[in-house]
């Protein structure tokens, strides 16, 4: 995925054989992309979609699992029963731990840290559907506003042409309503970005 580009690791060539041997580098930024195999190995079994075996929810996207990372950080790592006998993979409790610690982040907005330039362009000229936008749309729109549109969404939303004609509706429903994507975005800082792209009429 796109927050590949963005790992912390990817700044520091060579690190690469000690994080695959299971070592977790303390400074490292973790992203979601770092979690996301351990919640596929240790939890989604039972937090699958349908969850199975008496677990209450699905814990398979980023999306699902952000509401409950306190109840993670206490039953996965302070009580360590779940899953139940504790997390068996190498540097797992770790790795979720620092995620956590860091405030659980999405990762593929961050900056990248080649690029600190146009980050710091980016900020002083607000985002843009090239910088950034496009991703939020890819991540929170483009499941259902597909090209052809799936899930009962009028229309595709996956080029800057297919978007422009709608940013009003979009605020309405992204930043006042809160009900598009349905349950709305949960993740302060991808709303901000997107109301702060929307505020400047949408550029390119
Ligand atoms: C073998 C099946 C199984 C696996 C694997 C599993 N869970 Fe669960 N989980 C359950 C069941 C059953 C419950 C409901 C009973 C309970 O809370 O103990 C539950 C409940 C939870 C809850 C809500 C309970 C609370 O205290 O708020 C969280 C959060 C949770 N699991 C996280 C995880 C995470 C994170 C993983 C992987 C690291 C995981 N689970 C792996 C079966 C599982
Ligand atoms: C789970 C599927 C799904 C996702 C994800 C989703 N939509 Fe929709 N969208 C729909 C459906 C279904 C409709 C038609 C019913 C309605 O308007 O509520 C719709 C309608 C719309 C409309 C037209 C309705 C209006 O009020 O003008 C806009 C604009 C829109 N979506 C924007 C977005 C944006 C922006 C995102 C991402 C931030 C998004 N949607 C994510 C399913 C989805």
């Amino acid at each position: 995925m796109i927050s590949m580009i963005s790992h912390g690791l990817s700044a520091c060539a060579g690190e690469g054989d000690r994080y695959s041997s299971g070592e977790v580098i303390e400074s490292q930024r973790v992203y979601w992309s770092d979690v996301a195999p351990i919640f596929t190995a240790e939890c989604a079994g039972c937090h699958d979609d349908p969850p199975k075996l008496g677990a209450p929810q699905t814990l398979k996207t980023y999306d699902e699992v952000t509401p409950w990372v306190e109840r993670i950080a206490v039953r996965s790592l302070q009580i360590k029963d779940m899953p139940p006998g504790g997390l068996r993979g190498e540097g797992a409790a770790r790795l979720l731990q620092l995620w956590i610690d860091q405030g659980a982040p999405r990762g593929e907005v961050e900056p990248i840290a080649g690029e600190e330039m146009s980050a710091g362009d980016d900020e002083l000229l607000g985002p843009t559907w090239d910088s950034t936008v496009f991703e939020l749309f890819e991540i929170y729109c483009n499941t259902c506003h597909a090209n052809p549109p799936t899930g009962g969404a009028p229309f595709p939303l996956k080029t800057f042409e297919q978007v422009t004609p709608y940013i009003d509706r979009f605020y309405e429903r992204v930043i006042i309503r809160k009900d598009m994507p349905p349950g709305g975005i949960t993740d302060d800082e991808d709303l901000e970005l997107l109301r702060l792209w929307l505020d400047a009429g949408g550029p390119q």
